[in-house]
């Protein structure tokens, strides 16, 4: 499972891409909000690519837009309630349009889409295109559709909206342009998508459909592909971006150590790489082993636990124990001293007794995490621990949040500090908020901010991280640094 974040707003592609030339010529502009995890920034870009050759090229702001598309999470509380009052604006927002002459296509994409499906279209009549998280490379033939129905002279075709929520045969994967966008100096490649895993709190088995793995040949070319544009850290994403197998040119089928190794040897100019979300259960000997080999791979892992007690991760069909768990933990320190541990915990579920609660808290002592999420349990319509009898009162699950988070904040701010004096290598990405300023990530994703000139932007430098705020560090260069940080030696420089 990927893990979420806020709304996202972001004009055209997601990571804050630049827009190519040739858009600035084009007359129509496309607006994305994007909602949630990685996944859905990933596809949001896809999105954009898919409908540039149209002519749509980034708005700055929805009112400025021929087509806006929200894209939507499902994952927790009133996902649903909060697009429909998005769509309520949107649809404002478009009326004015129209005042002015002009017009806007409204499409709801995501799991919310997948989810709610036809309701959408009866519940708000301005949304003119309804389509899944695997349909989007026939948005064109969407937008066609769409545009024909406003059109249309027959009142009962006018404005009827478009819905595609199919799990087509084929894979969106096979049928996406290449990207023209520069994707920023560290990228999102989609490598695997859907979970059969079925844990009773989660909608992404539904929503998502069923594990996909993209075979090791596209993987590849659209990493060289993001490097050749000027990627030099990619994460490959995937629900379960760990039970990854995909089909090799050599007829077998690779797991995802092994594919880690590969991009790491076969493509030139990728520094770094990252996967995200893990499962404690696909946590193989290859891919811990990996951790130890290849000086690509950054020292950080989110592998969501969810909950330190064994009852819960049965009720929650986890399918493991917290003994594995401990012990993949002990194995990827072996292999990899320095390795930054992330992970998801889920306080409240139904049956969640002082008990188990109090087992995840000593996990959670006992493991120290550098980053976390930690959400209070949502029922979500449709699976399994939404119609469990035990549920538990609101103001618990507060308290035990509450509690939980005390803890793994200020376990968050003893790593951060543990870093400070200490020379890392920091892959310069984007403008920082002054003048003069850069912000990149450590090995162990932590934002780091350093005066650099913007010519630097995709170089790794090595700071001496010398400050600490809310969100990040901050760091001086390190050109005299005595070389302590062995681990790093092997990390090729820009
Ligand atoms: N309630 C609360 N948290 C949830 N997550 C997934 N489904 C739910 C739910 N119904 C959390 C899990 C997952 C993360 C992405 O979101 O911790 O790992
Ligand atoms: Fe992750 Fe479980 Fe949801 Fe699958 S069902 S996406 S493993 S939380």
């Amino acid at each position: 499972m990927l893990e979420c974040g806020t709304g996202i707003y972001h004009s055209g592609a997601g990571q804050g891409r630049t827009s190519r030339p040739v858009y600035k010529a084009l007359a129509k502009k496309l607006y994305i909000k994007t909602y949630g995890c990685q996944m859905n920034m990933y596809d949001s870009a896809r999105m954009a690519d898919v409908l540039a050759p149209l002519g749509y090229g980034p708005a700055e702001d929805p009112a400025e837009a021929d087509m806006v598309i929200l894209n939507t999470c499902h994952i927790r509380e009133k996902a649903s309630e909060k697009v429909f009052s998005e769509l309520g604006r949107l649809k404002a927002t478009r009326d004015a349009r129209r005042e002015a002459g002009d017009d806007m296509i409204i499409a709801v994409a995501g799991c919310v889409a997948q989810a709610e499906g036809a309701e959408i279209l009866r519940r708000q009549p301005a949304v003119d295109i309804v389509l899944g998280p695997q349909t989007y490379h026939r948005l064109p033939e969407m937008v066609a559709r769409a545009t024909r129905a406003r059109d249309a002279k027959d009142p009962k075709r006018r404005g009827v909206g478009v819905l595609d929520t199919e799990f087509p045969a084929e894979s969106k994967f096979d049928h996406l342009p290449e990207s023209g966008e520069a994707p920023g100096v560290s990228a999102f490649l989609a490598i695997q998508e859907g979970c059969d895993k079925f844990c009773t709190f989660c909608v992404v088995p539904y929503t998502r459909g069923a594990e996909f793995s993209r075979p090791v040949a596209q993987i590849e070319a659209e990493a060289r592909r993001l490097v050749a544009q000027g990627a030099r850290e990619i994460t490959l994403l995937g629900q379960n971006v760990n039970a990854w197998h995909g089909f090799a040119s050599d007829g077998a089928t690779w797991g995802l150590g092994r594919l880690v190794r590969h991009l790491a040897e076969r493509v030139d100019g990728l520094l770094r790489i990252r996967y995200t979300t893990s499962h404690p259960r696909d946590m193989d000997d290859d891919l811990i082993a990996a951790h130890a080999e290849v000086p690509q791979l950054m020292p950080f892992l989110h592998l969501p636990v969810q909950s330190g007690s064994d009852r819960i991760l049965e009720a929650m069909n986890r399918q493991h124990k917290v003994e594995r768990f401990r012990e993949i933990i002990a194995r990827l320190r072996d292999a990899r001293p320095d390795i930054a541990l992330s992970s998801d915990f889920i306080v409240g579920f139904p049956g969640e007794s002082d008990a188990d609660f109090e087992a995840t808290m000593r996990l959670v002592e006992e493991i120290k995490f550098a980053q976390t999420f930690s959400f209070k349990y949502s029922a979500r319509p449709g699976t399994p621990a939404a119609l469990m009898e035990n549920q538990v009162p609101e103001a618990v699950k507060d308290a035990r949040l509450r509690r939980l988070q005390d803890v793994l904040n200020r376990q968050q701010i003893d790593f951060n500090r543990a870093t400070i004096g200490r020379v890392v290598p920091v892959l310069l990405e984007k403008p920082g908020k002054h003048a003069g300023q850069l912000v990149g990530r450590s090995p162990y994703l932590q934002a780091v901010h350093t005066q650099a000139d913007a010519s630097e932007i995709g170089r790794v430098v090595d700071l001496r991280i010398d400050g600490i705020g809310h969100f990040s560090l901050s760091g001086t260069r390190a050109s005299l640094r005595p070389k302590t940080d062995t681990h790093f030696q092997q990390e090729a420089v820009a």
